[in-house]
């Protein structure tokens, strides 16, 4: 008997001892294991007489049970210890400014975008917008390119079925997704009293897509509206503008005779640049880069817009956004 008391002390405090997770399970393997001492003390009553066993049978369960317990016991204990010392060496302070994790920025469109608002702001320029769901005539009749006129085949555009059209008889205005900023020059002038002088930056559509054209891309309109304008303003806007734009004094810019049903003259303006190391790099005026369409606005879009065009003249640019930023940032796949 006192054996199993002997027993009881013993394992309790080895038990009690255990300094660790591990030291303890090494301990409960000991005691009741398949090996353990305990359990071999369970296989003895097998071969006791019933009287035995009926004095040890409740000594040796009554071990295990206190054994058990007293396992469960430090096993807490030790689990408690663990924790607080993981809490110790892990700080976390909520409080702190997150350090890792996504982070966005700015499309390169809505960059060059917001740059041209800022840099015509500093010339007087305000920003217009307009729908980019359009009818045919703010985006070609006004403009000077009538029902027959071949410059609508080549603009691709996205017509929206007839029955969507506005309008009845002569009135009927076919829609259509904008090809162009444009519309919102005749937009401004028929809302608006001059002198204008606005860009509208915004998404436009054309059917149209490879590594450089893409069915949605963005455009910026430039319109000037006032007494006694000339090319000469419009050439100071555009060098003014470029040189601000790309960030250097010796950009150069050629004005190509061209067309465009809208403005009359018409010039394309290309910008100089020159090879350094295999590359092109804009400045000077080795050769030359297509970059923007421009001109005097036509005595009849002037005239469509309910205005006398022998008192207000006017200037336009147009250009296309997704390729200044490809130009100053360096990518050549839209
Ligand atoms: N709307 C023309 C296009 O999409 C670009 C353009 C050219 C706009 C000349 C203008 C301009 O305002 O004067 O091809």
């Amino acid at each position: 008997m006192s054996d199993i008391d002997t027993m009881t002390s013993d394992w309790l405090s080895r038990i009690e001892r255990a300094g660790d997770l591990q030291a303890l399970e090494a301990e409960r393997v000991a005691a009741l294991g398949k090996q353990g001492a305990i359990t071999g003390l369970l296989k003895t009553l097998g071969g006791m007489t019933p009287e035995e066993r009926q004095v040890e049978g409740p000594r040796i369960h009554s071990l295990r049970e206190r054994v058990l317990d007293a396992i469960a016991e430090r096993k807490a204990v030790l689990e408690g210890a663990q924790l607080d010392r993981r809490l110790a060496t892990e700080t976390f302070d909520m409080s702190l400014p997150v350090s890792t994790g996504p982070q966005g920025s700015v499309h390169p469109v809505s960059q060059v975008m917001d740059e041209l608002a800022e840099i015509f702001a500093d010339l007087g320029f305000s920003v217009a917008t307009g729908p980019e769901i359009e009818d045919d005539w703010h985006n070609f009749t006004a403009l000077n390119i009538p029902e027959s006129h071949p410059a609508r085949a080549m603009h691709d555009t996205f017509y929206f079925p007839d029955q969507m059209s506005r309008g009845d008889g002569a009135e009927k205005k076919r829609m259509l997704l904008r090809t162009h900023t444009s519309p919102v020059q005749i937009r401004t002038m028929t809302s608006k009293a001059p002198p204008i002088y606005i860009i509208a930056p915004g998404r436009t559509y054309r059917s149209d897509s490879d590594a450089t054209h893409t069915p949605m891309f963005h455009q910026v309109e430039g319109l000037v509206i006032d007494k006694g304008i000339h090319m000469g303003h419009l050439k100071w806007t555009l060098e003014t503008f470029l040189k601000a734009y790309f960030e250097r004094d010796d950009i150069v810019l050629r004005l190509r005779p061209s067309y465009f049903p809208f403005t009359e003259p018409s010039a394309e303006v290309d910008v100089g640049y020159t090879i350094q190391k295999g590359r092109r790099v804009l400045g000077g005026s080795e050769g030359w880069m297509e970059l923007l369409g421009s001109g005097m606005v036509h005595p009849k879009v002037i005239t469509a817009c309910g205005l006398d065009p022998d008192e207000w003249q006017g200037s336009a640019l147009g250009c296309g956004i997704d390729r200044l930023g490809m130009l100053k940032y360096g990518m050549d796949d839209l």
